[in-house]
């Protein structure tokens, strides 16, 4: 079978590069400002702790050569990258660092370099956007460095961060084999459940006011009609204290759930919106009940909430363990966070999408921060057409222009790759960029934005011509 095989290759790759992490005493674990690159990174420095090996974090909105250039002045041992590394490994070679990549971006080159192990699931075959996440890999790193099954937690926290469970509605590939190591070391369980954001922690009227994904009409934003509709079918909605979902009991779930479907179904959202509304469902069974911790997703976003505002000590504090302090003040950063998003989500509604022929997109300026402009880019498009890859810019702090890209599953299929038009359109006006087929993003100088948007809107569109053919 051929996830089997892309395992096993996987794992040898993993040997080599823990029997080199093993000869080093001081390391430099570099990672990516998100969910997933936070976990990768705890699951990392979680694993090089119990060997008794001293290590520095550092963290990254992307790798350019600046940041690599930065790197190389360290002068650690060895680097160990996660969740980046891969789209840049010839120049990481070229300044002559000793590195190990744990990474699922596109690779810039599939070649061996001398000095540097490179674990990738492209490299094998397999698929980075969907199959495993940066702290996947950064798991069967862990792995083969000791007895570390717990991290397989941390892995499932940053494959939903990097939302590999949207297409299919659960995990799949060696995701799976991740959630199996989880369960059977007693830290994960995994279930069909509703899929709406909050069931931890929010009374259920709040988590259906504040459900983005999917929207749905006559209930999300608009609290009294979401305790009416409640009422209507006899759901209490609290005694000493709101009741969570996670309060309600078997039958009372489900009659939300059937009472929700029809709900959508009356107000004419389309079936494969509603299908969404219920999916896998990633519990870490070791947290306690109640927080965010306790569920893959609510973890993801308060692990976003903290690096991408700059702290990302924060995150990878938590990530680390950490129940007091750090999670206390990621929790502060989590509200900050999701209206963020919500401003986000309605400045888009309000100007709207501008259509090219083959591409949609919305220019935020500034009024959107260029690290989660791609977060708002991928919620508007769930509520958008959908039959166009969907494009989103932001200015970013030091004055270039960031271009978050979003797709689907079936304009992948239809021979769309983000993460190829993206880089090839970005070099071609001076900038940067990678990712992955359904998602990609890059860095640009601000005044080429028409030129960068002329030029990918034919990109895209020979692509899917192509295959269309
Ligand atoms: O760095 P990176 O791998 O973190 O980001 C992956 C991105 O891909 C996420 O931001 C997620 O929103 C996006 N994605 C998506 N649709 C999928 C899978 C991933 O938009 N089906
Ligand atoms: O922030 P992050 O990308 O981790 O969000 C993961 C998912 O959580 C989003 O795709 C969205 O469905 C949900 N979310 C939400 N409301 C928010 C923030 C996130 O429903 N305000
Ligand atoms: O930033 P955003 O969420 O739009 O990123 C989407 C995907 O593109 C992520 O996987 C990210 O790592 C990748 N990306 C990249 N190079 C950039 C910007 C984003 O490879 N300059
Ligand atoms: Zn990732």
């Amino acid at each position: 079978m051929k996830i089997e095989k892309i395992c096993t290759s996987l794992r040898r790759l993993a040997e080599d590069g823990a029997e080199v992490i093993s000869r080093s005493e001081d390391v430099l674990v570099v990672s990516h400002i998100d969910a997933d690159g936070l976990t990768a990174a705890g699951v990392i420095c979680t694993a090089l702790s119990r060997k008794g090996i001293d290590y520095t974090p550092l963290f990254f909105k992307q790798l350019d050569s600046r940041a690599i250039e930065r790197i190389a002045d360290a002068g650690s041992d060895l680097v160990i990258f996660t969740d980046l590394g891969s789209g840049m490994i010839q120049e990481i070679s070229s300044f002559g660092i000793r590195a190990v990549i744990a990474d699922h971006h596109r690779p810039g080159s599939a070649e061996i370099y001398r000095g540097i192990v490179h674990i990738n699931p492209h490299l094998l075959g397999g698929d980075g956007a969907t199959h495993i996440s940066g702290s996947g890999t950064a798991f069967i790193l862990a792995n083969a460095m000791g007895r570390n099954e717990d991290l397989s937690a941390l892995a499932v926290v940053g494959a939903v961060g990097d939302l590999q469970d949207l297409s299919s509605g659960r995990l799949v590939g060696l995701n799976r084999r991740i959630i199996e190591v989880g369960s059977r070391a007693g830290v994960l369980s995994f279930g069909p459940d509703l899929k709406l954001f909050g069931k931890q922690t929010r009374p259920v009227f709040k988590m259906l006011e504040y459900s983005t994904d999917p929207y749905i009409p006559g209930l999300s934003g608009d609290e009294e009609a979401c305790i009416s509709f409640l009422k209507e079918i006899g759901i209490r909605l609290g005694g000493e204290r709101w009741r969570r979902w996670i309060d309600l009991d078997q039958d009372e779930r489900a009659r939300i759930v059937s009472a929700l479907i029809r709900h959508g179904l009356r107000s004419g959202i389309p079936g494969f919106r509603l299908e969404r509304l219920v999916g896998e469902v990633y519990t870490l069974s070791r947290e306690r009940e109640g927080t965010e911790l306790r569920d893959a997703s609510e973890f993801s976003t308060l692990l976003n909430a903290t690096a991408r505002y700059g702290h990302s000590r924060i995150g990878l504090d938590v990530c680390l363990g950490d129940r007091d302090r750090a999670l206390e003040e990621a929790r502060l950063l989590l509200s900050q966070h999701r209206q963020n998003l919500l401003n986000g989500i309605k400045l888009v509604k309000e100007r709207g999408l501008v259509q090219l022929s083959h591409i949609q997109y919305f220019d935020a300026g500034e009024e959107i921060l260029d690290t989660i402009v791609g977060i708002v880019a991928g919620m508007v498009f769930q509520i958008a057409d959908r039959s166009k890859p969907i494009l989103a810019f932001a200015a970013t702090p030091d004055g270039m222009l960031k271009v978050s890209a979003r797709g689907t599953q079936d304009l992948v299929r239809a021979g769309l790759d983000l993460s190829r038009a993206v880089s090839a359109s970005a070099n071609e006006v001076g900038g940067v960029g990678g990712g992955h087929s359904i998602a990609a993003g890059a860095t640009i100088p601000p005044q080429s934005r028409d030129e960068f948007l002329s030029i990918i809107d034919r990109v895209i569109g020979e692509q899917m011509k192509s295959r269309g053919s």
